[in-house]
């Protein structure tokens, strides 16, 4: 596990946006997993404005979303597709046919999903898996459990996920209370993790994540064992890990950005 700080919101996009880049220029048909919300918000903008400047294509990139709301159609201004055609697709070359995603309206979710981890396996698997971490420690919508779940599926979202999210709607109400995600084992399948974690708030599950005992009701927890998992943390994200570091006895590669 690498883990880099960074000073702020930006510097932590920043140094997101140069990992992905790297790879597209080593692999330009790389598979790039994409997470939505805040943390990768800027990570994206940092690559529309490479696209922008004619210094890189995402051509030939293949992304997957890694979640979805269930029972929100595509074109809701909520939806995770609504998010990276607005963010991402619209932004840069990266073509729309080569963006999978989960559907939210699918009639059959369970048969959606099982069809969504077949299209992964048809493309040689993820590359890069950006992720965020969620107050709960959930990775995509991985919520507290007593198993990791393996593959995709639809999950129950807990009532302080919801009211995390409820910023992006007008009432809470309106926040679905389910979800489709990868499962724990897809992400984990994925040949490389980008963790990036922003703000005073993620501090404490953060260092949970990373320091405390591998378990389910920590998702994020898993990462610990990903053979290849950098975090990108901001300043003030990274406050509870310097504590932590030291009564650990699990040792992981420090650097700054
Ligand atoms: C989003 C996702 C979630 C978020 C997490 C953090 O696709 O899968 O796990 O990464 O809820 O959200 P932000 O970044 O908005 O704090």
């Amino acid at each position: 596990m690498k883990i880099i700080g960074t000073k702020d919101y930006e510097h932590m996009s920043q140094a997101a946006a140069e990992i992905i880049i790297e790879k597209i220029k080593e692999k330009p048909d790389m598979v790039l997993g994409l997470a939505t919300g805040a943390s990768p918000l800027q990570t994206y903008r940092c690559l529309a404005q490479r696209y922008q400047e004619g210094s890189l294509s995402l051509k030939q990139v293949s992304a997957f979303n890694l979640d979805e709301y269930a029972g929100l159609p595509k074109t809701h201004e909520q939806s995770f597709y609504h998010y990276i055609k607005e963010n991402l697709i619209s932004q840069t070359d990266l073509q729309e046919e080569n963006v999978h995603v989960l559907h939210g309206m699918a009639e059959d979710a369970e048969l959606e999903c099982k069809a969504y981890e077949e299209r992964i396996a048809q493309l040689g698997g993820i590359d890069i898996q950006l992720l965020g971490i969620g107050l709960d420690g959930h990775i995509g919508f991985n919520e507290p459990d007593h198993i990791f779940s393996m593959t995709a599926h639809v999950s129950n979202l807990e009532e302080e996920t919801r009211q995390a999210n409820a910023k992006y709607f007008s009432r809470l109400e309106e926040v679905p209370k389910k979800a489709m995600t990868m499962g724990i084992g897809t992400i984990m399948q994925a040949e490389a993790l980008l963790l990036l974690v922003s703000g005073r708030e993620k501090a404490v599950v953060l260092a949970q994540a990373l320091y405390g005992p591998i378990n389910p009701q920590l998702p994020a927890s898993i990462v610990q064992i990903h053979h290849n998992c950098t975090v990108v943390v901001d300043e003030p994200a990274l406050q509870e890990l310097k504590k932590a570091k030291d009564t650990c006895f699990r040792r992981y590669q420090y650097e700054t950005f």
